[in-house]
């Protein structure tokens, strides 16, 4: 009998906005202690799309290096996980095709459920896999957090994709077999289809995805998961950094471990660094933890990794990855960190006037003026078409 393949993320690459709101900007004129933003949430500064930005162009700088590195010749599967939709029929990643070149041979699907559909697309992509080693998955999470005006939500948003090449024999790690799952209908954040911003009930919010995340710790457990004292280190989805350790203070204690200051520490450092001035990613956030862990600890080879997915609504997933040997050479850190530093700060009336820009909706011819200097942008909108182009 045939040896099941390994199957993992083979290449993974991060894009994001424009501009950046420092939120020492946002607490002057909320005239609150910046320390709460700093210290409470665990947050320094956001990324605001421009006007010329969006889901679209986001996925597309994403991914547009791993197709250069890559090519296309195997890929048969393009899933984008957002919950940032535009359009309520249509796939956000079929705009891709021309942008990128994605071929024609191809299933193109949006999946949502909230923050967690950027797993619920990874694991879809092994399953895929594992029915035929030779094709790869191209699996884009792609999220603008875009919250109500001066509520507290407003400093938790945030913006950036992780596209991720899903293949047999991945170069960077390995996905383990086991899984825990939770789901329930929790009332937690949602966005009806004429809402712009969302729904969010914070402090519940923040309760739930504890809960959530022992249920799903729990099920690990019971189908022969690793114990805790395994793992290297652990991403989690990240709405604001902190919430990353108030999940694993919460994991230790449904372990029957005693928390330990220290011990949370060592298993979260080096998750934060770029959650902690991109803002929520929705989808993309517990990727970009990951990247930031492989981008930013020391060796890792062959050492397991424990992530914890979490949608409102709400799903939670408990998974792993170990890492391989070699994987530092497929990193893209320099990238990563020019993606980060070369954003463009804002102010705060700025960041008011964007955060308050819509798209027209009567079906005119609509050109957009020139923000972004990535690779693509949103160029304008006619007769109800976004029309996209590269720069
Ligand atoms: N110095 C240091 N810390 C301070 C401080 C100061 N001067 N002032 C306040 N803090 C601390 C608080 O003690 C608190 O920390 P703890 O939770 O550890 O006690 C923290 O800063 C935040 O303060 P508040 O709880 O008073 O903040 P808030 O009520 O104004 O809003 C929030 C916080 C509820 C998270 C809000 O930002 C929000 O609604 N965010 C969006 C929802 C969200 O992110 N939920 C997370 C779970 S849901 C999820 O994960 C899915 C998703 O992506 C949305």
């Amino acid at each position: 009998m045939n040896e099941t393949p390994s199957v993992g993320i083979h290449d993974m690459s991060f894009a994001t906005t424009h501009y950046v709101l420092d939120l020492d900007e946002l607490a002057r004129h909320h005239n609150v202690n910046p320390a709460k933003y700093h210290v409470g949430l665990g947050q320094d500064a956001m990324s605001v799309p421009a006007p010329d930005e969006d889901i679209v162009t986001m996925a597309a700088t994403a991914a547009a290096p791993i197709l250069q590195r890559h090519g296309t010749d195997h890929l048969r599967t393009v899933l984008i996980a957002t919950e940032t939709g535009i359009d309520q029929a249509k796939a956000a990643a079929l705009y891709l095709h021309p942008l990128l070149g994605l071929p024609s041979t191809t299933r193109v699907v949006e999946l949502k459920q909230a923050c967690y559909a950027g797993t619920a697309a990874v694991q879809m992509a092994a399953g895929l896999i594992a029915r035929d080693p030779n094709q790869q998955v191209l699996v884009i999470a792609s999220d603008i957090a875009h919250y109500q005006l001066d509520t507290p939500a407003e400093a938790t948003q945030g913006a950036g994709a992780v596209a991720l090449l899903v293949s047999a024999d991945p170069a960077i790690a390995r996905l383990d077999p086991v899984c825990g799952l939770y789901s329930a209908d929790v009332m937690d954040f949602w966005r009806p289809n004429y809402r712009t911003t969302p729904i969010v009930d914070g402090h519940y919010s923040i309760t739930s995805y504890l809960a959530a995340a022992a249920q799903a710790w729990r099920d690990y457990s019971g189908r022969g998961g690793r114990d805790l004292s395994e793992f290297a280190s652990f991403c989690y989805h990240q709405p604001f950094t902190t919430m990353a350790f108030k999940a694993h203070h919460h994991l230790m204690c449904s372990a029957g471990i005693t928390p330990d200051p220290t011990a949370i520490h060592a298993a979260l450092r080096y998750t934060t660094d770029y959650n902690r001035v991109i803002g929520n990613s929705y989808t993309a956030s517990l990727y970009l933890a990951l990247t930031s862990l492989l981008d930013h600890a020391g060796d890792l080879t062959d050492a397991p990794i424990g992530l914890l997915s979490y949608g409102s609504g709400a799903v939670a997933e408990f998974f792993s990855v170990t890492v391989v040997p070699g994987y530092r050479e497929h990193l893209r850190t320099t990238a990563t960190s020019q993606a980060i530093s070369s954003r463009k700060p804002i102010d705060y009336d700025d960041y008011r006037a964007l955060h308050d820009t819509h798209l027209p909706t009567d079906g005119g011819r609509h050109v957009l003026d020139e923000h972004t200097t990535g690779g693509f942008r949103l160029a304008g909108v006619t007769n109800h078409i976004r029309v996209y182009e590269t720069c």
